[in-house]
């Protein structure tokens, strides 16, 4: 057995007398925009803290839970709260949630964050679905001894965001008359934001959304055979476009602003998947 999975399964064996089902679709939120799950019927709620080897959030914005509801009929399960390598976890452990969720039997998995652009035409508030993304500059979830028992060494990176998923985001989207920006995702280390200059040779790269997580999960979610999709929630133009400091506050600022348009396109994505 790898060192990471007998880790993963001691992790797994002891909470999974409180995983009340299978979930059909999992969902993970990000920052400022996790709060709609208190008006939701929780089934069940495991916090990051009692899971035996697991990282613990420590982003104030990130509760770490795991919560079972049911969301148009779909068992979900919510990930509120994500673990980020910037918070001194090595990318192996920030991966660990997503991995524990693919045991659980989870097949799908939905992906937001909040993002700062490089793309003059965004605006702050607009949402953007994830057509594809760049890794070069985050750490490789899967570099070390590979996790055998969850995924193959060299796994493609092919559609990683789901054809099929984007098709039902689009169509949900274009129901509740929410517009979508469509573009490629970029994760950074953090925990600082970008210089100007940095912005701008994103740009060149052709990224539109620029964040500190999702990719590393989106690669271990594909090693595990989970099909993912993405949203960004554009929060802020990026440093040098925007001549004022970014900060966190303004990030979950604009996030809460457009909760409601978020939650609803959210919900709707679930119900139809
Ligand atoms: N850069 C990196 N991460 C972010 C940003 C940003 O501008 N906004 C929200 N998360």
């Amino acid at each position: 057995m790898s060192k990471e999975y007998k880790i993963l399964k001691e992790a797994y064996d002891s909470i999974k007398k409180k995983i009340p089902y299978v979930p059909e679709i999992a969902i993970t939120l990000g920052s400022g925009l996790g709060d709609f799950v208190n008006d939701l019927k929780i089934d069940a709620v495991i916090d990051y803290a009692s899971i035996k080897n697991f990282p613990k959030a420590t982003n104030q914005n990130h509760k770490g839970k795991f919560v079972f509801t049911t969301i148009g009929g779909k068992k979900v399960l919510v990930m509120q709260g994500r673990i980020h390598f910037y918070e001194g976890y090595s990318a192996i452990e920030a991966v660990r949630p997503v991995r524990l969720i693919a045991m659980m039997g989870v097949k799908k998995l939905i992906l937001t964050n909040a993002a700062g652009t490089p793309n003059k035409k965004y605006r702050p508030g607009d949402i953007m679905i994830i057509k594809d993304h760049i890794s070069f500059f985050a750490p490789n979830p899967l570099i070390g001894e590979n996790v055998e028992e969850i995924g193959i060494r060299f796994p493609g990176m092919t559609n990683v965001y789901d054809p099929d998923m984007i098709k039902v985001i689009k169509k949900v989207a274009t129901k509740n008359k929410i517009k979508l920006q469509e573009g490629i995702y970029c994760q950074l280390k953090g925990p600082s934001f970008e210089t100007a200059t940095e912005v701008k040779l994103l740009g060149k790269l052709g990224v539109d959304a620029v964040g500190m997580s999702t990719v590393i999960e989106v690669i271990a979610a594909r090693h595990a055979g989970m099909k993912t999709a993405g949203l960004s929630v554009i929060t802020n133009m990026g440093t040098g476009i925007s001549k004022v400091e970014l900060s966190d506050d303004d990030v979950r600022e604009t996030a809460a602003k457009i909760a409601v348009k978020f939650e609803k396109l959210v919900k709707g994505i679930i119900a139809n998947l």
